[in-house]
């Protein structure tokens, strides 16, 4: 079934100096699934996500958001951007209140909805990423991760059914990365389709639902997670390689350690189904 929320067909983008950033580049979203754009430095990740939102108007193809062709009026794009939020890679581009209250009040206020409805929305989203208790620091005193988690914030007050995020793990420590995720991870359970730049395969495999790869400014193929065992081929094509737990279980299946299936997605599955293997070992021995 084709349900796609967002489609980029043929789309074609050089920048003024002639750098090529989208070479007839084709893709589909689905509603409501967890979505990863991987590919090198320079691969057209970026330029693709600024597509995504009208923030660069393609040179030839077409968007279609929701199954209509982007308006690129005034009117068009406000509508459009109140359903595709975007964070940023770097959060210093996307902030630029002076609190962050502030700044999360922006995005509701500029969609002309009364202030009570805009409290209650940037209090749910100062919420939903943890930043409540700062509500009122000045934006220009966070660290980092806190600044990002505003940018999100900020997107999220929105309410949007799309939410991109440009290498959002970048920058940040393992424990925030874990409390983005878990923040994603609510935002899916609710419906919101999730579109993410990484450059990590292994994070990718773990936490998308389909994979899209990106070399050179198309993307070369969009592969579902499950399947990404299979197309080792093509991840080599764009220069990655597979993902160290399938290359383990692959190992360890070889040697009648483990099952083939179902092969793990993670590490901690793998190690749950070792614990299991040797249960059994030990029970038939
Ligand atoms: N503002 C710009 N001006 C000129 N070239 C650019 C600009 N932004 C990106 N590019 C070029 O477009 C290509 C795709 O870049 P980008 O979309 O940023 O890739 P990624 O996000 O995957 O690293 C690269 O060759 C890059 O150098
Ligand atoms: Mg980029």
């Amino acid at each position: 079934m084709n349900d796609a929320l967002l489609e980029l067909c043929q789309i074609s983008y050089r920048y003024p100096d002639g750098s090529v950033g989208l070479d007839a580049c084709s893709i589909a979203i689905q509603r409501g699934s967890r979505n990863v754009l991987i590919g090198a430095n320079g691969s057209g990740k970026t330029t693709l996500f600024q597509h995504t939102n009208g923030l660069l108007r393609p040179q030839t193809g077409v968007v279609r958001y929701a199954g209509m062709a982007v308006d690129y009026s005034r009117a068009g794009l406000r509508a459009l951007r109140s359903q595709v939020g975007m964070v940023f890679q770097n959060p210093d581009h996307q902030l630029f209140s002076a609190s962050v209250q502030e700044d999360v009040s922006f995005g509701p206020l500029n969609l002309g909805l009364d202030m009570a409805t805009v409290r209650q929305r940037v209090a749910a989203a100062l919420q939903a990423v943890g930043m409540t208790e700062h509500a009122d620091k000045a934006v220009h005193n966070l660290s980092f991760g806190q600044k990002k988690r505003v940018c999100i914030a900020g997107v999220l007050a929105m309410q949007p059914t799309l939410l991109i995020l440009d290498e959002p793990m970048a920058g940040l420590d393992h424990a925030m990365q874990q409390e983005l995720l878990a923040v994603l991870d609510q935002l899916h359970a609710a419906g919101i389709t999730l579109l993410m730049a990484t450059h990590d395969i292994d994070f990718a495999y773990r936490w998308a639902e389909r994979i899209h790869l990106m070399a050179a400014g198309r993307c070369t193929a969009s592969l579902n997670a499950t399947d990404l065992g299979e197309h080792a081929e093509a991840l080599a094509a764009v220069g990655l390689p597979l993902p160290q737990v399938i290359t383990l279980h692959r190992a360890l299946v070889e040697r009648g350690i483990l099952p083939a299936n179902p092969p793990p997605r993670c590490t901690a599955s793998l190690l749950t189904m070792l614990a299991e293997a040797k249960i059994t070992q030990e029970t038939t021995c």
